[in-house]
């Protein structure tokens, strides 16, 4: 999958997928700006792909707040071009009884997954919707499809919303050549899950009941993302797709 020419701005880039896409996106020739909440995180993934050949920069932003997202959105434009690629990665993931599931935590879940993908579509789609051309992937979760499990309330609401933006993006704009889709990993070796606080032994219980019986790794969500931010992936748009080893 060539990227040639692109100017992708992937949110998360610093860590686990939204790092995988970069890399991945970078090496097929896209130009990358990497946004993260932490910043040395976000410098190392732009300086691996410089050091590479390729084109990127780092840009240190909160996801959930839109000065933040208009100035890396800036920043990007200023540096390295209009971007015609966005992927939302940036996530958070906690479990929480709905009996302690705090009212900050709740909004925190919606503002950083929901709103931060609101945001960077709010920011980009635009100039990609006048360009003619544009491709967006917003990072769901299986979460969204099947509750994700106890404790996971939050976070299952959260990436269902972003599902549900997505399709109505698409509607939107799809006529003026845009594309928006969302992936929706199920179990990925990343920090996320690792640093979540999952119950002892939840993970191995969900390989040992996946047709393909691993854990699924960062690239298995970055070959979806490079098919959907391709030439070749223009007819498909509202769609979900689920790169989680078979889970039923
Ligand atoms: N790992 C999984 O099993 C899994 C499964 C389904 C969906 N997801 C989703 O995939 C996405 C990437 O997760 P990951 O597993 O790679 O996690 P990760 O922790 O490795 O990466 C997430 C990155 O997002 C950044 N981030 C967090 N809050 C931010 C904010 N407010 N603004 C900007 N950046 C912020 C973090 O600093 C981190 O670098 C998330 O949206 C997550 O919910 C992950």
């Amino acid at each position: 999958m060539e990227h040639a020419g692109r100017i992708a701005f992937v949110t998360g880039g610093g860590s686990g997928i939204g790092r995988a896409i970069a890399l991945r996106l970078a090496s097929a020739g896209a130009a990358v700006a990497v946004v993260d909440l932490h910043a040395g995180a976000a410098e190392a993934v732009a300086a691996e792909i410089r050091a590479g050949g390729g084109r990127a920069i780092a840009v240190a932003a909160d996801v959930s707040a839109a000065r933040a997202v208009a100035d890396a959105a800036a920043r990007a434009r200023a540096e390295l071009g209009t971007p015609s690629i966005l992927v939302n990665s940036a996530g958070i993931a906690a479990f929480d009884p709905i009996a302690t599931l705090a009212e900050e935590t709740f909004d925190r879940m919606i503002a950083v997954h929901l709103k931060g993908t609101f945001l960077a579509c709010r920011e980009l789609a635009p100039a990609m919707a006048e360009a003619g051309w544009g491709r967006i992937v917003n990072v769901s979760s299986t979460a969204a499809l099947n509750g994700g499990g106890p404790g996971l309330s939050h976070y299952a609401a959260a990436k269902a919303g972003v599902i549900g933006l997505t399709k109505s993006l698409a509607q939107e704009l799809g006529p003026r050549g845009v594309t928006v889709n969302a992936i929706a990993p199920g179990l990925i070796d990343t920090p996320l899950i690792r640093g979540a606080g999952a119950p002892e032994g939840l993970y191995d219980e969900v390989v040992r009941r996946l047709p393909v019986r691993r854990i699924g790794q960062p690239d298995d969500v970055a070959a979806a993302c490079a098919y959907l931010v391709s030439d070749e992936a223009g007819f498909c748009t509202g769609q979900v797709i689920s790169p989680n080893g078979g889970a039923a």
